[in-house]
């Protein structure tokens, strides 16, 4: 017998959200410059969208956290179980008491790295093939050290990609798994290592290396729930491209997010990954290996 669960996402509402300190190049010269009713409505229709296919859990917002609505990077969920996230920046590290309690009521485990890792979540640490594999992105925010901490408690493979362009500080700025395990991704974000990793573990078929102006419009910034794809906006190319996998492309406009570096994926944290044991687990790929 098949159970079929919606896939259930995380939400903040973006009450609190503004442009308040400089912490990735997308908020230089935007402080201040928000237009929260905007922010609002352009959540809205986020959430009215993705309640179309998914289900939407909100957690509170609160004052003094105006970043808190990017919630991807609250914490690393597989099963029942979570890593909280460790803020880099100290204009981030009150978001963790709000998603540890969020978590802790909602029954999961919640985890912590040890002490002096940084580790922003499901922003750096993305889930591929179901659970068959994560791929982190490291070199901005979160610490290369979590991969092995990462692979030991929740037993699974992870894959270190090293980011190389301060615009791409987070992996999911420019790296989209989709369900089937294919791949969005933009190169240039990427050191030269981690690109040859990208490509020999997603077969060229599977991988679609987006141009840098789809990059720079977030469409990697996607969120996927079964064959639809929600993003902010993206080339006729690559919606043809998205097309042809058999995806249907939802581009809703999140210019106000975009003045704080984020996007669609980044204003979701998915609750529900499905686990599938496989051999091979619980190991990190040194950086270093032949691939
Ligand atoms: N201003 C936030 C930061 O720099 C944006 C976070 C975007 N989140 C993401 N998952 N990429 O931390």
């Amino acid at each position: 017998m098949t159970t079929i669960t919606q896939d259930t996402f995380l939400m903040c509402a973006p009450e609190h959200f503004e442009v308040a300190y400089i912490i990735n190049p997308w908020m230089e010269g935007n402080v201040a410059h928000g237009d929260r009713l905007t922010a609002q409505g352009q959540w809205q229709e986020l959430v009215h969208a993705l309640r179309s296919v998914a289900r939407v859990d909100c957690m509170p917002s609160a004052a003094g956290v105006p970043d808190m609505v990017f919630t991807a990077n609250g914490g690393l969920v597989l099963d029942d179980k979570v890593i909280l996230s460790a803020f880099k920046h100290v204009e981030r590290q009150a978001e963790e008491a709000h998603f540890a309690a969020w978590f802790a009521a909602r029954g999961l485990q919640v985890l912590r790295m040890p002490a002096g890792l940084p580790f922003e979540g499901a922003g750096d640490a993305l889930l591929d093939r179901g659970s068959e594999l994560l791929w982190l992105g490291h070199g901005h925010r979160s610490d290369i050290g979590c991969a092995a901490v990462i692979a030991d408690m929740l037993e699974i493979e992870v894959q270190p990609l090293k980011l190389a362009d301060p615009r791409f500080y987070h992996l999911d700025t420019c790296f989209c798994p989709l369900q089937g395990g294919y791949l969005l991704y933009y190169p240039s974000a990427f050191d030269a290592a981690a690109q040859e990793r990208i490509a020999a573990r997603v077969p060229a078929h599977k991988r679609y290396a987006v141009t840098q102006q789809d990059a720079l419009s977030f469409a990697c910034n996607a969120v996927n729930s079964g064959k639809h794809v929600f993003l902010n906006q993206a080339s006729p190319a690559l919606c043809a491209q998205l097309e042809r996998w058999g995806y249907t492309v939802q581009q809703i406009a999140l210019t106000e997010f975009m003045k704080a570096g984020g996007a669609a994926k980044c204003l979701t944290l998915k609750m529900n990954e499905p686990r599938t044991l496989h051999s091979g687990s619980g190991h990190v790929v040194e950086a270093t290996a032949a691939l």
